[in-house]
């Protein structure tokens, strides 16, 4: 897509209510009309982590695609890889409508869906009846209703091991009551031992909250390098308030985008300094170019995803990120993108 008719199908979106807008943008994803010039990534960006080769360390991150519906055509806007999910057991609706809230001024979003989707089944057979490479993760969560999310988080990892490149276990939406608990204690072993044992041979990660103090920090690293994970993502949405100047800033929910930057790159700098690099991460939180995912490279981050950065920045910025973040890997004389991690 041309720029001007980018930002022209922008501001069409952009004067529709966010769930409405969404829905057709999927919709464009999967009808495979190209939304951007292709795009090209040469063999510096390429990463191995977890045993799964990434043609370039730029992720669409989970709740975009939650249904497995597009998993292509958002590969074909230059992603590296797409992590579809949440996925529940059940189907499920979610929270009450509006439950996503656009922070132009911000370049943020709230939201509080409330892990709506359409369930294991549909995503399993989508995935399933897919064609083309590609690395596609699965994000895996609890229903809102079950009387044990521990169990479900197993079912799900054994039922979609051996459909998906690798597995996210999700204990870090602030949306679904109590989910969060999940992060701490004995529950958090018993989830991470459950979950390892259903794997088979798939790369579990596992994602967490920004939200955290120093000592649940230390807490999650060494729980998740005991339970042999093999990468955490750092992390999910806010439930706190930096200073925003957009309407709707006070509505509850997670915050994403560009005011999450400074958290979740403290919190990247804090788990690298408490997995002692022992594990690779994953950056999530307000990216929104080459720069600022070359600099999560930099401060220790194996991967990047980002999900908000799409909704303001449009089809045309994964591409442009790749393309950002291989002229600063020249810039800096990195060969490999193994180089640039961690080099502060
Ligand atoms: C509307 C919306 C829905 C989301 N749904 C999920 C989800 O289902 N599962 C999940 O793990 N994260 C979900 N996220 C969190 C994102 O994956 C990401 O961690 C977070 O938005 C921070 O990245 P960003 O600032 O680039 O958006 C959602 C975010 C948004 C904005």
């Amino acid at each position: 897509m041309s720029g001007a008719f980018d930002r022209l199908g922008r501001h069409l979106l952009f004067a529709l209510d966010p769930e409405t807008a969404h829905g057709l943008s999927i919709a464009a994803l999967k009808s495979g009309v190209p939304l951007c010039s292709a795009a090209r990534s040469t063999g510096r960006l390429a990463t191995r982590i977890a045993g799964i080769d990434f043609p370039n360390p730029l992720g669409l991150a989970a709740g975009y695609d939650k249904n497995a519906e597009a998993p292509g055509g958002l590969l074909r806007l230059g992603f590296g890889f797409v992590e579809i999910g949440t996925v529940t057991p059940l189907p499920q609706s979610g929270n009450p409508r509006p439950r996503i809230f656009r922070l132009p001024r911000d370049g943020a979003v709230i939201n509080r869906l409330g892990f709506n989707n359409e369930g294991h089944e549909k995503a399993l057979a989508r995935l399933r009846r897919r064609r083309g490479g590609g690395v596609v993760g699965v994000n895996i969560g609890a229903n809102k209703d079950s009387a044990d999310r521990i169990a479900d988080y197993e079912l799900g990892v054994r039922r979609f091991a051996g459909v998906t490149s690798y597995l996210a276990v999700n204990i870090s939406s602030p949306n679904t009551p109590g989910l969060r608990d999940l992060q701490h204690g004995p529950a958090l072993a018993d989830l991470l031992a459950r979950a390892a044992a259903a794997r088979g041979t798939t790369p579990l990660f596992l994602k967490v909250a920004p939200d955290q103090e120093p000592t649940q920090i230390d807490e999650i690293a060494r729980a998740a390098i005991d339970a042999g994970i093999d990468a955490l993502i750092v992390g999910n949405t806010t439930v706190s308030r930096p200073p925003l100047s957009s309407a709707y800033s006070a509505e509850s929910g997670g915050l994403s985008g560009a005011p999450l930057a400074t958290l979740a790159a403290q919190r990247l700098r804090d788990f690298r300094a408490a997995t002692g690099g022992a594990l690779p991460l994953v950056a999530v939180g307000g990216i929104d170019s080459g720069a600022e995912a070359y600099a999560r490279i930099r401060a220790g981050a194996s991967l990047v995803q980002l999900y908000t950065g799409l909704v303001y920045g449009g089809a045309a910025l994964p591409a442009r990120i790749v393309r950002e973040m291989e002229a600063l890997m020249r810039r800096d004389g990195f060969a490999q993108i193994a180089e640039a991690i961690g080099a502060g």
